[in-house]
């Protein structure tokens, strides 16, 4: 989808379909929907007297124009109700009419910005969400299909607005849209591949790839380096797999970066998790393409950030790991030592995640962070709690917990608190060890994390467990959006970016 700012009417744009807005309970158009029914001689005051569009978030209208105006259709969106708009509200309503207008095959679309005008929003925060919606809501998985499929999104999306003024912000918000949606598309990308094509080895030259595109450091450990920088826990989930594992570290480093030391993202990277020898039920270990999706988000948002060229220094991590059964698999009761010197029972060869990412960890405290968030599909026992509308966020420190939150709440990608309470950590205690890798089954999602702070520096850090959230489909268990497509989401990799940004 090509995307080209133009100055002008509306109702003037050359192209298959233009798109105006209408808020709920709105009786009289005005700005330029109000323009467009005036064009069509009413025919959008029509729908409203009618009753047969209200304005609700979702609803989406085709009209015809008939030679009043260029454009052959016009679509009118509902944005909701007036009060509770926001930039979701856009990413939303753009969803709508971007699926819409690929259903009835259009190729150039023409839009206002939505909350430019009326909306009241920032123009450039407008522009970004139009953009976004649009492009997230036609994301397409690539599949190896003999007959592909013939559903084609739209070509052309033309933003159009009349006050010149409003141009270079729409500009500014349209890139930041592009950049932000291409690093979703390559979290889904990642997470969507099967595990036969999304290796280890493939995640690693993924990610070098999208370093050398926009300009990042890259730098990929093999196994011998893990094993001189003493990640034990990381190299004994390894074992048992004939993919080698990569410890992938991606610095995006500017001269302008206003922090001291880099805020560092760690994403869990198994590429399939069979649960080891604690193996999973025929059920449970479907699916388990996607435990790497933590990883695909860090990797997203890297691109994001280089691209949009943040005035942060930030580091991606990503352990990417195959967990599997074979002769030379670890086992449990084995222990093994981590980074930092910490001595672990496994319990279960399944509490694999929480092993990778504390090696990860401790190599993010050799580089001196100012911040450490890591993102995991690290436990059932979260969708238990939580389901899967919501990321569960650990967190003491209270000012990361609130910039996360609100970037969370701005991009649709909510956290909930969860508890960090160290009296979880006598579920952890061994006499062979330091600590065991599973705390039973109470609380599983706080012991996992409270796991993960043994191995967490002198810095504010958070730990967000994004299992079943990093999937959607449609159904009960998951909040509808429209620019969510089945499968692989990004989350929360919108959420990062936008707290980068707010830095
Ligand atoms: N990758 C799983 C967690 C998971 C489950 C993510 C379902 C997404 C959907 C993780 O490695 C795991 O197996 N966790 C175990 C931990 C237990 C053994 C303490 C779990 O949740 O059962
Ligand atoms: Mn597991
Ligand atoms: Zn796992």
């Amino acid at each position: 989808m090509k995307v080209i700012i133009e100055q002008g009417e509306i109702q003037s744009a050359s192209v298959d379909a233009i798109v105006v807005n209408l808020f709920q309970g709105v009786t009289q158009p005005g700005g330029a929907t109000g323009a467009v029914d005036q064009a069509l001689n009413g025919a959008i005051s029509d729908l409203i007297t009618t009753g047969d569009f209200t304005g609700k978030s979702g609803e989406v209208a085709t009209l015809y124009s008939r030679g009043a105006i260029t454009a052959q259709r016009v679509l009118v969106v509902g944005l909701g109700e007036s009060d509770k708009f926001d930039q979701e509200a856009v990413r939303e309503a753009s969803g709508v009419v971007a699926k819409c207008a690929e259903k009835l095959n259009i190729k150039a679309l023409a839009t206002i910005v939505h909350g430019g005008g009326i909306g009241g929003m920032d123009v450039v925060e407008a522009a970004q969400a139009v953009v976004e919606g649009s492009l997230l809501a036609t994301y397409k998985y690539d599949a190896p299909k003999s007959k592909p499929d013939e559903s084609k999104p739209v070509e052309e999306l033309h933003l159009v607005e009349f006050d010149a003024s409003k141009i270079e912000p729409i500009e500014a918000g349209a890139q930041a849209g592009e950049a932000i949606a291409e690093g979703v598309y390559l979290a889904r990308t990642l997470a969507n591949q099967p595990s036969n094509v999304a290796t280890p080895t493939a995640m690693a030259e993924a990610a070098q790839a999208m370093c050398e595109s926009v300009g990042l450091n890259c730098h990929i450990l093999d196994e011998d380096e893990m094993h001189a920088e003493k990640m034990g826990l990381l190299s004994a989930v390894t074992k048992g797999s004939s993919e080698p594992a990569k410890f992938i570290v991606m610095e995006h480093k500017p001269k302008n970066a206003k922090n001291d030391g880099p805020v560092v993202l760690v994403g869990k990277g198994v590429t399939f998790d069979t649960g080891g020898y604690s193996l999973k039920p025929v059920a449970g270990i479907v699916g388990m393409k996607g435990d790497m999706s933590g990883a695909a988000a860090v990797i997203g948002a890297m691109n994001a950030v280089g691209r949009l060229k943040l005035p942060v220094h930030v580091v991606g991590l990503v352990p990417a790991v195959e967990n599997m059964v074979s002769a030379t698999a670890f086992k449990p009761n084995d222990v093994f030592i981590g980074k930092n010197g910490v001595s672990v029972e496994i319990i279960s060869t399944d509490a694999e995640g929480r092993l990778v990412l504390a090696d990860a960890l401790c190599y993010a405290d050799s580089l001196n962070p100012s911040v450490v968030i890591d993102v995991a599909t690290l436990t059932g026992a979260k969708m238990i709690a939580l389901g899967k509308h919501l990321s569960g966020l650990f967190v003491d420190d209270d000012e990361l917990h609130d910039a996360l939150v609100a970037a969370g709440k701005k991009t649709g990608e909510p956290f909930w608190r969860m508890p960090l309470d160290p009296i979880y950590d006598r579920q952890l205690k061994t006499q062979v060890a330091d600590l065991k890798n599973t705390g039973g089954q109470p609380g599983g999602a706080v012991t996992a994390a409270r796991f993960l702070a043994h191995f967490v520096g002198d810095w504010p850090w958070a730990h967000i467990d994004i299992a079943g959230n990093h999937l959607y489909s449609e159904g009960p268990e998951f909040t509808p959006r429209s620019y969510l497509t089945p499968g692989s989401t990004g989350n929360p990799m919108r959420a990062f970016v936008e707290y980068l940004r707010n830095l």
